[in-house]
């Protein structure tokens, strides 16, 4: 069994964007500059905004946090999207789900600029991802396919059974892992709450992608022997030996599935580092203009 590293291939692609920083700085080039609207108290999202903006401060990016509190208006937000999709400085941005009550988050992912949607959550990114166009991939497909293709995992020709059919992670990853494409040409099931016999599916598997947001859900009886398991799940359970009174575990139930399998991902330390990894890689592809053509300059003097 061999375990998949996400915080060394994270820090490893980080190295990689700082290099490419540089190489602008040299040429004189503009240097990529990402936003990201904190909207309210939500302790988790603070967290992972903090970890963005520290990330885009390693790899020499420009970043802008802009943060409103809870009371924050819908229309109050939606003039803050405009203006970041009309500021020519700022190369991609993401606005931190999930939002107050009062702001309806479809509009707001709408609202923003499809080509600065560096969290590919627009339905124009999520189209081109399907037909296979250009496109901005959300953060945790995007990181699986980077695991995948830097571990060497063949994924042709191959089983894949994605638990979870989420618009951010399980279905994304399911088109991305059937196209034809370096990581793809999977057979792919995705699985969900409807599904009869789920254990029966698992169980046929070369790779399954759990990502149904249920601790322990996947069970060493459910997978075979020399399974590839990628496990997005992030879930606090209680623990009153931890310090803060939990601790973090998978949607595998990593001590029984680990055994079978020939690549795992562990939890922490797997999948979630490489989301950030993947903010970046979009916020240089916008930078560099490689998803959508800069915007023709005008012929007017
Ligand atoms: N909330 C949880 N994950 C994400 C993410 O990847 N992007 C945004 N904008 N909000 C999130």
């Amino acid at each position: 069994m061999q375990l998949i590293d996400g915080n060394k291939l994270a820090q490893e692609i980080k190295d990689e964007i700082a290099g490419e920083v540089r190489k602008i700085q040299a040429e004189g080039g503009k240097i990529p500059h990402l936003a990201a609207v904190l909207v309210g108290e939500d302790p988790a999202s603070q967290s992972y905004v903090r970890s963005k903006v520290r990330s885009c401060e390693q790899v020499g990016f420009k970043s802008t946090l802009i943060r409103r509190g809870t009371e924050l208006t819908e229309a109050e937000l939606l003039d803050i999207v405009q203006g970041l999709n009309e500021d020519p400085d700022i190369d991609g941005f993401i606005v931190q789900l999930p939002l107050p009550a009062q702001i309806d988050e479809l509009k707001v992912t709408l609202a923003i600029d499809p080509r600065k949607d560096v969290d590919g959550f627009h339905p124009v990114n999520f189209g081109r991802m399907a037909q296979g166009l250009p496109a901005y991939l959300p953060a945790t497909p995007y990181g699986i396919l980077q695991m995948l293709e830097r571990y060497g995992i063949e994924t042709s020709g191959k089983h894949c059974v994605v638990v979870g059919r989420s618009n951010i992670v399980g279905t994304p990853i399911s088109i991305l892992l059937s196209r034809k494409a370096k990581v793809g040409n999977c057979t792919v099931t995705l699985t969900h709450s409807r599904t009869r016999d789920l254990p029966a599916e698992t169980r046929r598997a070369d790779i399954i992608i759990a990502a149904i947001g249920i601790p322990n859900f996947v069970r060493g009886d459910m997978v075979k022997e020399g399974v590839v398991v990628i496990d997005v799940g992030i879930n606090r359970v209680d623990d009153p030996t931890a310090k803060r009174g939990y601790r973090l575990v998978g949607d595998v139930h990593f001590d029984e599935v680990a055994p079978k399998a020939s690549f795992i991902t562990p939890v922490p330390g797997g999948v979630g580092p490489m989301t950030v990894t993947s903010l970046l890689m979009n916020t240089l592809r916008a930078a560099r203009g490689e998803v959508y053509p800069p915007a023709a300059k005008s012929k007017t003097p």
